[in-house]
């Protein structure tokens, strides 16, 4: 495992375990590396539908991977978080530390998260072995969201009902440097021929 950098501000008198079997060892038992491959971008940008998409694709190619997703994630592991800003930042270092360790398990682990901040989602990038991390951007215009608004919450938002919505009223920090744009006006199996590709698996 990599060291993380942070001590536990609660837990004292703990000492890391190490095994003998290591990341690389466990992906070369699957027959292919590991990565967090990190998708981000604006609530209805696509990034559940593109996500679900590359996992069937790397299935059929007999990839071990799994899907992270905001909304599901939110009625389990994190039900306990909402929307403000210190949540969000806890829900993506949860959501990291997960990816990590599915990483370390050998897997191809995809997360559809709006992940607004653009710290948290380098928190979650420095968990990783160096080359592990992808971060794929889903660049839809929020105009365009906002028009398909899938689940009806930017109309709910722009009514005022939903506090702190990304986009509206809450900020989005769109990556600077992310290894792989989506323009979501192409088509489907486009997005995951370039996402696969990015992969280098
Ligand atoms: S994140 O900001 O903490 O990364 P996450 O991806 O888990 O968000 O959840 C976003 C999903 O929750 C959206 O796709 C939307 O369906 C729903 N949602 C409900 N309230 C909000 C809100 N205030 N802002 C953004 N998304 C919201």
């Amino acid at each position: 495992m990599v060291d993380q950098v942070a001590e536990s501000p609660v837990s004292q008198n703990i000492v890391r375990a190490d095994g003998r079997v290591t990341g690389a060892d466990r992906a070369a038992n699957l027959g292919h590396e590991s990565r967090t491959v990190w998708f981000t971008g604006l609530s209805g940008s696509g990034k559940s539908t593109l996500a679900f998409a590359v996992e069937e694709a790397l299935v059929k190619k007999g990839i071990a991977t799994y899907v992270l997703d905001g909304d599901n994630v939110r009625f389990g592991l994190n039900r306990d978080l909402g929307f403000a800003p210190e949540d969000r930042t806890e829900n993506i270092r949860r959501i990291g530390e997960v990816c990590r360790l599915f990483q370390d398990a050998g897997f191809v682990v995809l997360t559809a998260f709006v992940s607004p901040y653009l710290a948290d989602r380098q928190a979650v990038r420095d968990l990783h072995p160096k080359g592990a991390f992808l971060e794929v951007f889903v660049d839809t215009p929020l105009a365009v969201c906002e028009q398909r608004d899938v689940k009806g919450l930017y109309a709910r938002a722009r009514a005022g009902e939903i506090p702190e919505f990304t986009g509206i009223s809450a900020p989005y920090e769109a990556p600077l440097a992310a290894e792989i744009r989506v323009d979501t006006t192409l088509p489907i199996d486009e997005c995951v021929d370039l996402v696969i590709a990015a992969l280098e698996l």
